[in-house]
């Protein structure tokens, strides 16, 4: 799935109109870092991140809120930019990567896919599902400025089906949920994903009240957390004794400011 002109994973499906070769599905080796295993899964580079987990008790995440604001587009897009909240297990190739995904692409790619005007963004709900995405036929356009609220909630019978609710805060529209993967899920992480000729974003993007919740608490989380260094992020704190973890704000720098579209008016 990952090959030129759709290059990623990501989005695939929605470049199925073009003949895409699959890609021998590669067994990842289970090491105790996971460095190195999201750009093997994603065929991307990746900029600046947060990144916590896996549990050191072995609990596994069932729920993510976040609010957030990817900020402006780059103004002349080139291939694929990938902004999005992660919840998967790095150890396992068999794992469901649940990612709900706010992508730039060249223009022609953003009218098909979903009817976004210059300047905007497409939304979507996405799992990574070992090597197969998950995802659906056509996304939304969002603006820059718009607030997303992104919700992953693992049922908590059944296979454990993971739930994807987006809904657009700024304008008060729920998009349909999604559902698909039930993997366990042991890592968040933040992804700021580069494909083809892209060289990074371009604006900064705020996630607000990112909450991770466990399924059992631990209390030691807090140690797995690290961040880039360019990343503003205070670390996650724990209401509940170890079953929630909440980001109050994690700021994500341009990686190329300057070159970020500006909205008329
Ligand atoms: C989300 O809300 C903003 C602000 O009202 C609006 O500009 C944008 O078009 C909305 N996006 C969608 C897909 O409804
Ligand atoms: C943060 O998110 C949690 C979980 O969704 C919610 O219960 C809480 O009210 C939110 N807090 C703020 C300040 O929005």
């Amino acid at each position: 799935m990952l090959a030129i002109p759709c290059l990623v994973s990501i989005l695939a499906l929605a470049c199925s109109a073009t003949p895409v070769p699959d890609l021998d599905p590669q067994p990842l080796e289970i090491e105790p870092k996971s460095e190195g295993r999201l750009e093997a899964r994603q065929a991307a580079n990746f900029g600046p991140r947060v990144h916590m987990g896996p549990t050191k008790s072995g609990a596994d995440i069932i729920g993510l809120s976040t609010v957030f604001k990817p900020g402006y587009p780059p103004a002349n897009p080139t291939k694929f930019l990938a902004l999005w909240p992660g919840v998967w297990n790095p150890y396992s190739i068999k794992s469901d990567l649940v990612q709900s995904v706010i992508s730039s692409h060249d223009q022609a790619y953003m009218t098909s896919f979903c009817g976004a005007k210059r300047g905007q963004w497409c939304l979507q709900p996405y799992v990574l599902s070992g090597w197969k995405p998950l995802t659906i036929q056509n996304g939304y356009a969002i603006d820059g400025s718009d607030e997303i609220e992104i919700i992953y909630e693992k049922a908590t019978s059944g296979k454990g089906t993971w739930k994807q609710s987006l809904t657009n805060l700024s304008k008060g529209k729920k998009y349909p949920e999604y559902s698909a993967g039930s993997a366990a899920g042991t890592t968040f992480e933040t992804g700021t994903e580069m494909q083809g000729s892209n060289r990074g974003s371009a604006d900064t993007q705020v996630y607000r009240n990112l909450t991770l919740t466990l399924r059992v608490a631990d209390p030691t989380f807090a140690r797995t957390y690290s961040k880039d260094p360019k990343v503003v992020a205070n670390a996650p704190v724990t209401p509940d004794g170890g079953k929630t973890w909440v980001f109050d704000q994690i700021e994500i720098p341009a990686m190329l400011p300057g070159t970020t579209f500006k909205p008329a008016n």
